[in-house]
């Protein structure tokens, strides 16, 4: 087995990745919840029929009581509703400050139950058995949780460390093409950002098929960067923005789309690729570099283009929370594996010739 520690000062807590862990998870649970008695298990209407019984016998059989809340699939989940009908479940279970919920789904269930433990009694215990490549690689790690207010996204929320990451990879098999290649964004994003031996691994083994038998070992190095950027900067102040490589121009196109063309990753990917271009034409970035990342991306069917109009971009990048006053703060690249942290001026944005804006 894997695992690694996030050694966050008094919340420290390990991921755990190996395959067919979920049937260990109860022994794993208990042995860093000592005195928990019940566990909320929340999960969503896909994820149920294909783990949930398996993941309830292993905590039943270390000795927790369970209950269990199976909540629609989708994005639309992740609302106060849903809170709400948590918060219900854990008062009718009777749950103590030192009883805890499992989220068993990917990134929706992983943020709302999450947000749930964070806030209920001030805070309980929270495992996080995530069952999506880009939960497992990225939300289930840094201890953000959060849910959409009908304003925006994430737009509640707090940072509450998991007690346990608990990795399957061997759930990853039951998972649709498009919500792989979703993650796979998020992995290349890594290896961008901070790894290029990772980068280059991923370029020698493109696609799902060729990926699939070392994706635990992938999974363990995108795990690790980020405990190591969360870890340096846990509420999001100076390194972790690193991680919004292709975010701020992604959130960008996924708000000009109204969230409905493209999802997060693809989203993500066009990004990556539009942030190079803005890298290039302000001598930043090296040319060439967009068209490795663009085979790899490619490889997993992901976008490399997204047509919006230059003002839908503007705006929308002013609006998000990494833009400060007049000012733009992009993530770009000088090379494959390092990033930084560059600010542009909103009206520098106007002049750039950029292929993919159109109007
Ligand atoms: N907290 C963070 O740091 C952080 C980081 C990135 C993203 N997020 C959040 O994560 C969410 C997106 O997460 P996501 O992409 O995992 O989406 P998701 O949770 O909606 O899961 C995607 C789909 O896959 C299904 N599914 C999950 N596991 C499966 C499996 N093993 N087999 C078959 N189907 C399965 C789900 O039911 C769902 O339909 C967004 O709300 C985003 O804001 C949070
Ligand atoms: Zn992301």
């Amino acid at each position: 087995m894997k695992s690694l520690t996030v050694p966050l000062k008094g919340r420290e807590y390990d991921i755990l990745i190996e395959n067919g862990l979920l049937r260990s998870v109860g022994d794993k649970a208990r042995q860093v919840l000592k005195k928990s008695e019940r566990c909320l298990i929340v999960t969503d209407e896909n994820v149920a029929p294909l783990y949930l019984e398996k993941v309830e016998n292993s905590m039943r059989a270390a000795g927790f009581m369970t209950a269990s809340c199976v909540l629609p699939a989708g994005e639309e989940t992740k609302c106060l509703n849903m809170l709400g009908k948590l918060y219900d479940e854990l008062t009718a279970l009777g749950v103590t400050r030192t009883d805890c919920i499992l989220a068993l789904g990917g990134g929706v269930i992983g943020d709302l139950a999450g947000f749930a433990a964070a806030t209920i009694l001030r805070g309980i215990a929270f495992i996080q058995v995530p069952t999506t490549l880009l939960a497992q690689v990225d939300s289930s790690v840094g201890g953000k949780v959060a849910i959409d207010l009908p304003a925006g996204k994430n737009l509640a929320g707090a940072f509450w460390q998991p007690s346990l990451v608990v990795i399957d990879p061997d759930c990853l098999d039951t998972l649709p093409d498009r919500e792989f290649s979703a993650g796979m964004a998020e992995v290349i994003k890594y290896g961008c950002i901070k790894d290029k031996s990772l980068f280059e691994l991923i370029a020698a083994n493109a696609g799902r098929d060729k990926i699939t038998p070392i994706i635990g070992d992938i999974i363990y190095t995108c795990c690790s960067i980020k405990a190591d950027v969360v870890l340096k900067d846990e509420h999001d102040t100076s390194e972790r923005r690193l991680l919004n490589y292709g975010h701020t121009i992604g959130h960008a196109a996924e708000l000009h789309c109204k969230y409905r063309t493209y999802n997060h990753g693809e989203a993500v990917a066009a990004g990556m690729l539009m942030a190079n271009e803005i890298g290039e034409s302000l001598g930043f970035t090296p040319k060439g570099l967009s068209g490795k990342i663009s085979a790899v991306l490619k490889s997993f069917s992901l976008p490399t283009e997204i047509i919006i109009s230059r003002q839908s971009l503007i705006s929308a990048v002013s609006l998000d929370k990494k833009s400060e006053g007049g000012d733009i703060t992009l993530i770009l690249l000088s090379e494959i594996g390092t990033a930084h942290t560059v600010t542009v001026k909103r009206d520098e944005l106007f002049n750039i010739p950029l292929s993919y804006v159109k109007g």
